[in-house]
């Protein structure tokens, strides 16, 4: 799949999925602008990219701020001569007791999780219908759809949210050549996954809960975002598409 010379904005792409979709569209030829809050990890990221021969850019903001956010993708679309592809990769993920939950965690999620790829999509979709189409990738997860997951109230809403998100925007960003897809990821062996999973049994109990009996690695999400990114997928959008070795089935 080439992807030579388009122009692709990551968030939260200092490491895991986004880290592993930053490299993917590098070695496919994309110059890709790598966004994060965590600086280290974006220069990680730039190296890997440049160590594997790819082109990469850095910016740092957070994406719940609408001007810092703005701003980087200003400049990311000055510095590459326009956006073909916006990945909403970037997300916290508290865990709490609902009756627990506070208002902070609450309002922080929505902003980084929700509002964080409304922002950035109104941004590159802007400029996308400019220069004539492109493509955006939410990544969600299954918690956005399955029978539903205990402690992780803001999370769980905040993905079911942008799958709303994914539809809403399609429909209306179709006619301007701009489609909008959610990827789902399953279980995905990334540092919070890694970081739930340490001297637990928990591994081995979600692997008898996914009928590939195995966890997900950030290739596999990268693999069908590069997929959905692609003109091969011209003819889908407004989906919401599980990579989750079968937990979900629908
Ligand atoms: N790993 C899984 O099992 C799994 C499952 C379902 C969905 N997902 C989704 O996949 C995406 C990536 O997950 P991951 O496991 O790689 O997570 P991760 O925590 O390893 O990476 C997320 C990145 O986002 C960055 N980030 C957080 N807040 C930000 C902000 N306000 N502005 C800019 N960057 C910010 C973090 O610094 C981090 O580098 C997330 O949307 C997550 O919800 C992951």
């Amino acid at each position: 799949m080439s992807f030579q010379d388009k122009k692709v904005f990551i968030t939260g792409a200092a490491r895991g999925i986004g880290q592993a979709t930053a490299l993917a569209f590098a070695k496919a030829g994309a110059v890709v602008g790598v966004n994060d809050i965590n600086p280290v990890g974006i220069d990680k990221t730039i190296d890997l990219i440049a160590d594997a021969g790819g082109k990469a850019m850095p910016y740092m903001a957070d994406i719940a701020n609408k001007l810092s956010l703005q701003t980087v993708m200003y400049d990311f679309i000055r510095d590459a001569g326009g956006i073909d592809i916006l990945i909403n990769n970037a997300a916290i993920e508290a865990t709490s007791d609902f009756l627990k939950t506070d208002e902070f965690e609450w309002n922080r999620t929505m902003d980084v999780n929700l509002k964080g790829a409304f922002l950035a999509t109104q941004t590159a979709a802007r400029a996308m219908k400019d220069s004539g189409g492109g493509t955006v990738i939410n990544v969600a997860s299954t918690a956005g759809q399955m029978r539903g997951l205990a402690n992780r109230v803001a999370y769980v809403t905040s993905k079911a949210g942008l799958i709303g998100l994914t539809k809403a925007i399609a429909e209306e960003l179709a006619p301007f050549n701009i489609r909008v897809n959610a990827v789902c990821p399953g279980i995905i062996q990334t540092a919070p996954i890694e970081q739930l999973m340490r001297n637990t049994d928990l591994q081995t109990k979600w692997e008898q809960d996914i009928p590939q009996s195995k966890l997900g690695q950030p290739e596999d999400v990268a693999a069908m975002i590069l997929f959905l990114a692609s003109d091969a997928a011209h003819y889908i959008t407004g989906q919401a598409i599980n990579v989750d070795g079968g937990k979900v089935m629908r």
